[in-house]
């Protein structure tokens, strides 16, 4: 498909934190590239992108900073939006979802499904928390994943897994406001009928085998596990008002509501009047409802089912719009070998890191793309980051393109030389040369794009190692005219440069722009030679890059050591005292002194061991999320207390039959509660 324009979202994110490296990397990054090389080359396109400012991820901050969720939306929606913008995140438009426009289209788009009869009407019991007299929709309320064993995944989702759940799948839940056990309630709400539509979405998933593995693959296990119907309201009152009678109390499902943002968004662009005088003939419907735009979603690995199952149903269910060609997600970013995290400080925030790195904009750019986690989960280092600057940006591209500026500014006043007859392995290089921009491009369009960042490097090592072979330098006595082509060589080089870095580096694009007088050049031209006339004047050069040196490194080190301290302080204590029981309740509980027999994994889960015990009573199986902190090798032999007489279940398709108990850490650090003698199995623990 040659597609007449481009739509371009990037998932909004929460408005309840400031932007850290895990995002860029994520998809802000991977998008924005993917945007400018559409305009470099000269294509329509739009870049969408806004907060999210509904949700319980909201509600739940505006607690813990004890302000209002308006609040908290107004706070973040700024410091987002300034920070993508000082990493040159070239969105067309930055909108918020708590907008009137926003809340005109969701509330317009749910009613056109509602007047379709699509929805079913449900009156369900959900979770209902009796202490803060509230349901406990999605984030409210915590449990054990009954796909993977996390015990902490939330009520609509399993991070760790990326399974989409139902508050009422998660074993053992708690409801995340008073760390209570929810009681069931009888509500009603909307059901978008995900199981009668799954002919219809199992179509669009297969008409799409050439998306990336990790997305196609995640979709064709939910197609697989059969999809359920999805409450699209919420008992919550922080949110988009349900827009149908006997809906008191209740707005739309943020997983309804954000996805449509992009729509609004859209709109809000088209409703500037300046976008409006320049471009008469668009307008948003053009983007999102004409066959002949392309549209992707840019996210990361936790969105793909609402991308590429609940939103495209939606799309089907409403009909008119058109439903998204790619959907590029990309997997996690870790720091210095741990998941990143907001709440225990475990991240390299963008407002933080332009305190300590100065214009360095690209340098996080270029760290972030070169080791983007774009096959599987990845990790940042300070190190790294540093060894990027230092070894390829200064060493590689900054030394080629300086030592060329600064040989044409010494022998030439800053004026393109004329080229004199190209030797043959001179002809060899321009050929290689013209072949750089189609390489790029076919990686990029394939959403390779450490793959065109290690290719746009490579024209830079093409050129140092012409200056290398060819020595200008020793040859500016003797040999003019030979100087005066390897200079107009190199320079057109650095132009290819130039132009070809500009989706990647887009402020050293700039610069370099500057220095050589480059103006009017898109995609189209690069590969050619004759980008500088002889004769063209160029600017004084610059350093592209400097070196970083050990001490800022250090700094940003300790800086996560320090978190590492406050965390580990966190973890030293103590958990809450419990309401008082009584000696009848207690002493229900059969629990057993017993011993390991046997350990492995239980496949496709990265918490869950398979244990035998021997209880003295029994030998039997339980299923128990310890794989975190013991391998299954070194725990045979291991004394244990256990719960026998705990009503067996089901996990991962195991008959469980009793509890080890644990001992935790408010770090969720785990260890074996085991008699300090010697105790037979089956001793009564009491
Ligand atoms: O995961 C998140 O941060 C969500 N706020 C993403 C929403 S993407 C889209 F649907 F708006
Ligand atoms: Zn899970």
């Amino acid at each position: 498909m040659n597609p007449k324009r481009h739509l371009i979202t990037a998932a909004l994110p929460y408005a309840n934190g400031p932007v850290h490296i895990g995002h860029l990397a994520g998809c802000y990054l991977p998008a924005d590239i993917y945007v400018r090389y559409l305009r470099c080359k000269g294509e329509d396109v739009l870049f969408i992108c806004g907060s999210d400012e509904h949700g319980v991820p909201i509600t739940i901050k505006a607690k813990k900073e004890g302000i209002t969720p308006q609040q908290v939306v107004d706070k973040y929606h700024k410091m987002m939006g300034d920070s993508f913008e000082e990493f040159g995140i070239s969105f067309n438009i930055y909108s918020r979802t708590s907008k009137p426009i926003h809340h005109e289209t969701a509330s317009g788009f749910f009613r056109n499904l509602y007047d379709k009869g699509v929805f079913t009407e449900e009156v369900t019991e959900q979770y209902f928390d009796e202490k803060a007299n509230q349901f406990l929709a999605d984030r409210y309320i915590t449990g054990t994943c009954p796909k993977c064993g996390n015990e902490n995944a939330y009520g609509d989702q399993c991070e760790k897994c990326g399974s989409s759940l139902n508050a009422t799948d998660l074993i053992n839940p708690r409801s995340t406001l008073s760390g209570e056990k929810p009681v069931m309630r009888k509500t009603k709400n909307w059901f978008l009928p995900l199981d009668k539509m799954q002919p219809q979405i199992t179509d669009y998933i297969e008409s799409h085998k050439d998306w990336k593995t990790n997305v196609y693959g995640q979709c064709k296990s939910w197609l697989n596990q059969g999809l359920q119907p999805r409450a699209m309201t919420r008992d919550l009152d922080w949110g988009v008002k349900v827009p149908v009678e006997g809906s008191e109390g209740k707005v739309l499902y943020v997983w309804f509501d954000a996805p449509i943002g992009y729509i609004s968004a859209t709109k809000d662009y088209f409703q500037n009047p300046e976008v409006r005088s320049q471009h008469p003939e668009k307008n948003w419907e053009l983007y999102w409802k004409d066959k002949d735009t392309r549209l992707i979603h840019f996210i990361g690995k936790d969105n793909i089912v609402f991308h590429c199952i609940i939103f495209p149903a939606m799309l089907m269910a409403h009909g008119e719009y058109i439903l998204a060609d790619n959907v590029p997600a990309n997997e996690f970013l870790n720091l210095e070998g741990e998941k990143i995290s907001t709440s225990r400080n475990w991240a390299v925030w963008l407002h933080e890191y332009l305190v300590a790195f100065k214009g360095k904009q690209d340098v996080l750019r270029y760290t972030l793309c070169a080791n983007a986690p774009e096959t599987k989960d990845n990790d940042f280092t300070w190190k790294d980051f540093q060894a990027r600057n230092n070894n390829e940006l200064v060493a590689i591209l900054g030394n080629f393109v300086n030592r060329t500026l600064v040989l044409s500014h010494k022998y030439y006043e800053g004026k393109v030389p004329q080229a004199d007859e190209y030797t043959k392995s001179d002809i060899l290089l321009l050929e290689e040369i013209s072949r750089f921009p189609a390489r790029i491009s076919e990686s990029i369009e394939a959403f390779r794009f450490r793959e065109a960042l290690a290719e746009l490097m490579n024209l830079a090592r093409a050129g140092n190692k012409y200056l290398a072979d060819n020595e200008p330098w020793k040859l500016a006595t003797t040999d003019p005219t030979r100087v005066r082509t390897i200079m107009k060589i190199s320079l057109e080089i650095t132009a290819n440069l130039a132009i070809l870095m500009d989706p990647f580096l887009p402020f050293t694009a700039k610069r370099l722009k500057e220095m050589i007088n480059l103006g009017g050049f898109t995609w189209a031209h690069a590969g050619r030679s004759e980008l500088l006339a002889p004769g063209h004047k160029m600017n004084a050069p610059e350093l592209l890059f400097d070196k970083i040196e050990d001490p800022a490194i250090e700094a940003e080190i300790q800086k996560l050591k320090d978190s590492k301290a406050v965390n580990d302080a966190i973890a030293h204590t103590t958990a809450p005292a419990k309401a008082e029981t009584n000696f009848d309740d207690f002493s229900k509980m059969d629990i057993r002194v017993g011993t390991i027999l046997e350990a492995e994994r239980v496949p496709k889960t990265d918490k869950l061991l398979k244990l035998k015990i021997d209880t003295g009573i029994d030998q039997r199986t339980v299923v128990s999320g310890i794989a975190g902190y013991y391998k299954p090798e070194d725990i045979i032999g291991q004394r244990v207390s256990i719960l026998v007489n705990l009503a067996p279940r089901k996990i991962k398709g195991i008959e469980s039959q009793g509890m080890i108990l644990m001992a935790e850490n408010a770090n969720g650090e785990l260890a074996f509660v085991s008699p300090s003698k010697e105790i037979v199995n089956g001793g009564v623990i009491k």
